[in-house]
């Protein structure tokens, strides 16, 4: 069952609609406090670090810093944000598979997070411009991850981390290296709702830990899909990392921030093909999880009417992919009636796009008595200003 927005927050969507263009994302704050402290909790033997590829506003991460959550990123650009938003370098940890040396150079600069490193190549990279950098390993736990294939990092054929044959020996490379490693990273992928991938993931650990010995840190990664209930998965997750002698770190995105946010669309147009569909001013631009992923939010009307109709929802872009979800069952709107798409305050604005010079939506966050501005809306001429509309030659 699908988190419902409360209706004080729905009032509050109503109200804001009249003030700010449509589309828009709207965030209940009070429902990301709430999924902090669960997973706190659950987890209060372990450190957090928030992967802010979910929703990386900088307002968001000021609110989960003072919660006491670290930063997970996969960029040089989202560690440069976690600094922006006051994270510190014991606080912020830098994924992802492709380091490229200017990134690195800018870290040394800008200061060194902990580094997960993706494979031997990766680690020396590291060590070259990053000597005696803090850093975990990467582990390809090598599993038959049931989510969208996209999102399977933990299988064998994905690009990520390194074997568990191979684990321990690159590991040794790493000290060899001078690097100070500190542990081992594991992210299966995201969106799981299968207990029995977090159960797999742990047998593989147990069988790996008598050829790796003590390390300081084991992070698990992210990956708790909305149906997870986080303090069932905890203790076995912190009993493995006691057994490692370690730390216990998690990296949860979604499951923080994914209910608390909606896009909210107009309906603008009727159609009916072989299907019927009601045609929004939002569409993949504005939330790409649908088309990428095959996602089907859940979807609340901001309007009442007594008739009511199954409905497609599609949007603006010349794609028949454009479709955020089927066979919707609502109250027929009108013209300029207005839509909730729920589940996504995860991976939508951040995900949002520009193609088709559609300007990327306003964020706001509601805290019970007011919005803030999270993210201002994009404007038409903005799109077009780093392009030249004179010959210019390199
Ligand atoms: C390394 C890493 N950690 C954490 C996450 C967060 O995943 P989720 O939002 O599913 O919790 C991701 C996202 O895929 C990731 O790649």
């Amino acid at each position: 069952m699908p988190h419902e927005l409360s209706p004080d927050f729905m009032q509050a969507l109503r109200e804001l609609m009249e003030r700010v263009p449509t589309p828009f994302y709207a965030y209940d704050l009070r429902r990301v406090r709430a999924q902090t402290a669960r997973y706190r909790e659950a987890f209060a033997q372990a450190r957090l670090f928030y992967a802010i590829k979910a929703n990386p506003r900088l307002r968001l991460l000021e609110h989960l810093r003072a919660a006491g959550v670290g930063a997970e990123t996969v960029s040089l650009g989202e560690v440069l944000r976690a600094y922006v938003a006051g994270y510190m370098l014991d606080e912020v940890v830098l994924n992802g598979p492709v380091k490229p040396p200017a990134a690195l150079e800018e870290l040394a600069r800008a200061g060194v997070p902990t580094l997960v490193a993706d494979g031997e190549d990766d680690l020396a990279r590291i060590a070259r411009y990053l000597p005696g950098a803090r850093v975990l390993l990467r582990l390809n736990p090598d599993l038959p991850v049931d989510t969208h294939p996209h999102l399977a990092t933990g299988r064998g054929d994905s690009q990520f981390g390194v074997l568990p044959e191979d684990w321990p020996g690159v590991f040794a490379r790493g000290r060899e290296l001078g690097l100070e490693m500190h542990g081992l990273h594991v992210h299966l992928g995201s969106n799981l709702n299968n207990p029995a991938d977090f159960a797999a993931r742990l047998e593989v650990l147990e069988r790996l830990r008598v050829r790796v010995g003590r390390l300081e840190v084991l992070d698990l990664g992210g990956g708790f899909g909305l149906e997870m209930d986080p303090a069932a998965l905890a203790p076995a997750m912190l009993a493995l990392a006691r057994r490692f002698g370690a730390e216990l770190w998690v990296e949860p995105g979604r499951a923080l921030v994914a209910e608390a946010g909606v896009l909210v669309a107009r309906v603008w147009g009727f159609k009916e093909t072989r299907r019927r569909y009601l045609l929004l001013d939002a569409g993949m631009t504005a939330f790409l999880r649908p088309a990428l992923y095959g996602a089907r939010p859940p979807v609340r009307p901001l309007y009442q009417a007594s008739e009511r109709a199954t409905f497609d929802l599609a949007g603006p872009a010349c794609e028949s992919g454009d479709v955020l979800a089927r066979d919707v069952e609502l109250p027929v709107p009108r013209e300029g009636d207005a839509l909730a798409i729920l589940e996504a305050g995860a991976y939508g604005g951040a995900m949002s796009l520009t193609y088709l010079d559609h300007p990327r939506p306003g964020e706001y966050a509601w805290d019970g008595e007011r919005w803030e501005v999270w993210r201002r809306p994009e404007h038409l001429p903005d799109l077009w200003k780093d392009e030249t509309d004179q010959p210019e030659y390199l």
